[in-house]
């Protein structure tokens, strides 16, 4: 079982499409039995596959020994795709309850994916370096880290980088690729964004980009991914072709 957390300390830079879209590719056209773990109190991997988080349970109350993983699972409209939903309890979690008391508390979320049986887990989180980043990444191998082709975005990276190093120090964690969304081939400044995103993560951008494409807002309001709203769309061609150079890198 192969664990990893798409992230990237800024708002906006697709992580939330990207863990969908990769997800359900690997499920769609690979055969990988996939769980998906809403690890964000926004919800929105949870609204995308159609559910309503205010009637669900999330990772929260497991994390407070409350519930066994098994009860919060729940099935997506994608055959072999599985998901643990977000709710607003996310937020602040590790400040409440028998966390709140925890020195460990950070690996908790590694113990307690230790015995599932899934091919691939693909973990969303949230804009920030927080405490559930940072859990999410320290149960994971690989971190997939998402930019965007904007001068905020591709410094940040670096601040990102040191971040990520830390942690690959004292666990297991390798950075599987940065994955540019929003990206425009005509672009005037692209080389100079991918020589910082090069010199930040040496050969780990991914040749495959997504362009921008409106078929993603729009499939996320039917609750669906694009390969099911519109599987000859830019965005579906494009989230292909990156989960195949996933696959060839894990
Ligand atoms: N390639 C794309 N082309 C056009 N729109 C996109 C693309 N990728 C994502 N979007 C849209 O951009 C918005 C932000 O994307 P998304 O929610 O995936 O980012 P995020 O990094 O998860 O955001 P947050 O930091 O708030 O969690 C969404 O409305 C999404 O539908
Ligand atoms: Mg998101």
């Amino acid at each position: 079982m192969i664990k990893i957390t798409v992230s990237s300390f800024k708002g906006g830079t697709a992580k939330t499409s990207t863990t969908l879209h990769i997800g359900s590719a690997l499920a769609k056209f690979h055969k990988k039995k996939v769980l998906l773990i809403d690890f964000d109190a926004q919800a929105n991997l949870t609204t995308g596959l159609g559910l309503d988080p205010d009637a669900q349970e999330s990772m929260a109350p497991v994390l407070q020994g409350q519930k066994s993983i098994d009860q919060v699972i729940l099935k997506t409209c994608i055959p072999n795709m599985d998901l643990i939903p977000a709710d607003t309890w996310l937020e602040r979690v590790e400040v409440t309850g028998p966390l709140a008391g925890d020195r460990y508390s950070h690996e908790r979320l590694k113990e307690i994916l230790r015995p599932l049986k899934y091919d691939v887990v693909i973990i969303d989180t949230p804009p920030s370096l927080c405490w559930l980043t940072e859990s999410a990444l320290i149960a994971s191998e690989y971190s997939l880290v998402c930019a965007t082709p904007e001068f905020y975005s591709v410094k940040g990276l670096q601040r990102l980088s040191l971040f990520l190093n830390n942690l690959g120090q004292r666990h297991s964690l390798k950075v599987l690729g940065v994955a540019l969304s929003f990206w425009n081939p005509r672009g005037k400044s692209n080389s100079t964004f991918l020589d910082v995103i090069e010199s930040t993560f040496p050969n780990k951008a991914l040749q495959n980009k997504v362009r921008r494409d409106i078929t993603i807002s729009e499939s996320s309001v039917f609750g669906k991914p694009v390969f099911e709203i519109a599987p000859s769309s830019r965005a579906a061609l494009d989230y292909q072709a990156i989960t195949k150079e996933i696959l060839n890198r894990m």
